[in-house]
């Protein structure tokens, strides 16, 4: 059964078919979502479907886009999130230079405070990194996260990169793009990262893999990931399938 690490179910783009969609995924190999919060209003939207469905789990922070709205009082909502039942996860926080919708400055102390806080409540990391490679890997590595564990989600740099990450016991998020043609350096990354360190994940609605790209995305595409990252190594769909969920409920110890 296929684990769903990072989905995004309360974006508008579910609204018109959310619940025949979701009442689908158990049927069809998806056993467990989590669903990742990036703005305030997807808090608690993410609250709201973990405590509707039995096999979505959450994770509770603000996407280095959104930290312009963060507080210390927000912080102190999210620390309650965190002692929720079903939730596995803080994220998705990070950086991103890429949209740069925020200063360098703020998107750092809050990256830096959302980290601590997984630290504090014992949860692992949803790591969001666009065009920040080396600030991330900086922050990553002075504020110890491989004890604080956690997973790259949509890795998107260079094998060197990968192999900082991996030293500190880190898992690498792997989605859509896998399946693009121009997807050289992340090929490149799948074939060194052994499959013990990755773990697949759609961001959904965003990038669907082929042949679907340009569409929207859900997790019933992750049959198509695993197949190529399956290819790309030279094992079988089963087994990509069995031990990415098997690394993924390694990782969210809440998940059961
Ligand atoms: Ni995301």
């Amino acid at each position: 059964m296929i684990f769903e690490s990072h989905a995004h179910y309360d974006d508008e783009a579910f609204d018109a078919d959310r619940e025949e969609l979701l009442g689908m995924m158990r049927d069809h190999g998806v056993e467990y979502i989590v669903n990742a919060s990036a703005s305030v209003r997807g808090l608690y939207a993410t609250v709201k479907l973990m405590e509707q469905y039995p096999f979505i789990y959450g994770a509770v922070g603000l996407h280095p886009d959104e930290v312009g709205d963060m507080t210390d009082e927000l912080m102190e909502e999210i620390r309650m999130l965190c002692r929720h039942g079903k939730t596995a996860a803080v994220g998705e926080i990070g950086l991103d230079y890429y949209w740069d919708k925020e200063k360098h400055e703020l998107q750092k102390k809050w990256f830096e405070a959302q980290m601590e806080l997984a630290r504090e409540e014992k949860l692992p990391l949803i790591v969001h990194s666009r065009e920040a490679s080396a600030d991330t890997l900086d922050m990553v590595k002075a504020l110890r996260g491989g004890e604080i564990g956690g997973v790259i989600h949509c890795f998107s740099y260079s094998k060197e990169t990968a192999r900082e990450y991996l030293d500190m016991g880190l898992y690498l998020g792997i989605g859509g793009v896998i399946t693009f043609k121009n997807a050289k350096k992340l090929k490149e990354v799948v074939e060194y990262a052994p499959l013990s360190s990755l773990l697949l994940e759609t961001d959904c609605p965003y990038l669907a893999p082929v042949p679907y790209r340009g569409k929207r995305n859900h997790s019933l595409y992750l049959t198509y990931v695993a197949q190529a990252i399956a290819r790309l190594k030279g094992i079988s769909y089963e087994e990509v399938v069995s031990v990415t969920s098997e690394n993924a409920k390694q990782l969210f110890t809440r998940v059961k």
